[in-house]
């Protein structure tokens, strides 16, 4: 019986430790259960809490974990800061003066280091963070799968490509995007109701809300009056995505684009008399179907080419490496 306890242990911690190979098929549920038992609690707690003061940080949380995974995989380079001669990702377009909540992944780090130190990657904790993010703004929760570990480096370059959609993509080059990284259609559209929370700036919605296709005329009315059709006055000013329910993570996005008050260019296509009309309006109506279909398109993306085995490592603080 002893022995048979003993050969389970060494197993998890085993598995825990020395998978081999750098391929989603090595991450597992429990890959920190001998060697870090209270991660889960430890970044629940804190996320709880910054979330309390301010509900934008789950939104910020799920955006880095997207933008981490859609540039080289689930590795977080994009938490890599630039120092000296290092320029990562973080100042590319997609990211510059946009991404946030950095310092909440720090905050978590350092917490996990004390109880854990050397043990859990920055990839992990920013996978868990997302994960956590949605269900305290009222989505759904769901098992992640860890075990990945960290990039020692980071591209700006590459997050510069165009691996990140733009806010004027049409319908093909998302499409063409999300392919690109393994993601079907319907993960595609599944994901862009990420966009049920968080803000924009002006900036990535002007050209939108001055046209007159496809956009609600009282919508368009009321976004413009934060955001001046004058060059450069007001690009900064925030809006919400999601105008009926802007920090609960539901299925209203939806139900906006079949009014045409979605925000950004890129969520108005969803629903343009395009192939994805039916799958905007079936998720409008089916917030269970919308659910399952996230879940499963999150789970998908943050299997994106992690790190596993003993490629790169395991940071000691999140912005740098070692
Ligand atoms: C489909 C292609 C997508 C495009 C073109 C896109 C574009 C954008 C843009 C332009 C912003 C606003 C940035 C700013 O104004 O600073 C934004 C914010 C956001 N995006 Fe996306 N996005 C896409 C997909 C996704 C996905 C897949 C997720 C997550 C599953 C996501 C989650 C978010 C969230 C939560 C915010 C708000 C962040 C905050 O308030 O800090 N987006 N996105
Ligand atoms: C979509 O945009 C791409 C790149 O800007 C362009 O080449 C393509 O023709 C557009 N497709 C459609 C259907 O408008």
């Amino acid at each position: 019986m002893n022995i048979i306890i003993f050969a389970a242990l060494l197993f998890t911690a085993v598995s825990g430790t020395a998978a081999a190979g750098s391929s989603s098929s090595h991450l597992s549920k429990k890959f920190y259960h001998t060697s870090c038992p209270q991660l889960f609690s430890i970044v629940k707690s804190i996320l709880k809490h910054q979330i309390s003061k301010e509900r934008r940080i789950g939104a910020s949380l799920l955006r880095l974990h997207f933008h981490d995974c859609f540039v080289n995989g689930c590795d977080a380079s994009v938490l890599l800061d630039d120092h000296g001669s290092f320029v990562g990702e973080q100042n590319a377009n997609p990211n510059k003066n946009s991404l946030r909540s950095f310092d909440v992944i720090d905050k978590i780090k350092s917490r996990v280091e004390k109880s854990c130190p050397g043990v859990v990657s920055c990839a992990d904790i920013l996978t868990i963070a997302a994960r956590d993010s949605v269900a305290l703004l009222g989505g759904p929760f769901w098992n992640v799968k860890l075990g990945r570990r960290d990039s020692k480096t980071a591209s700006f370059s590459d997050a510069n490509s165009g691996l990140l959609p733009s806010p004027n993509s049409n319908l093909s080059v998302l499409i063409s995007t999300f392919k690109k990284q393994g993601l079907s259609t319907t993960d595609m559209v599944a994901l862009s109701g990420g966009h049920t929370i968080g803000l924009a700036r002006c900036s990535q919605f002007k050209t939108r809300i001055y046209k007159k296709s496809h956009i609600n005329a009282g919508f368009a009315k009321k976004r413009q009056r934060q955001c001046p059709k004058k060059q450069r006055i007001g690009i900064d000013n925030l809006a919400p995505f999601d105008i009926q329910t802007p920090m609960v993570f539901d299925n209203k996005y939806f139900d906006n684009l079949i009014k045409k008050k979605g925000l950004l260019h890129s969520d108005q296509v969803l629903f343009s008399g395009g192939s994805t009309d039916s799958l905007v309006k079936k998720y409008s109506r089916d917030n269970g179907a919308f659910n399952r279909d996230f879940v499963r398109a999150m789970i998908k993306m943050s299997h994106i080419q992690p790190l596993t085995g003993s490629d790169g490592e395991i940071r000691k603080v999140c912005g740098r490496s070692d």
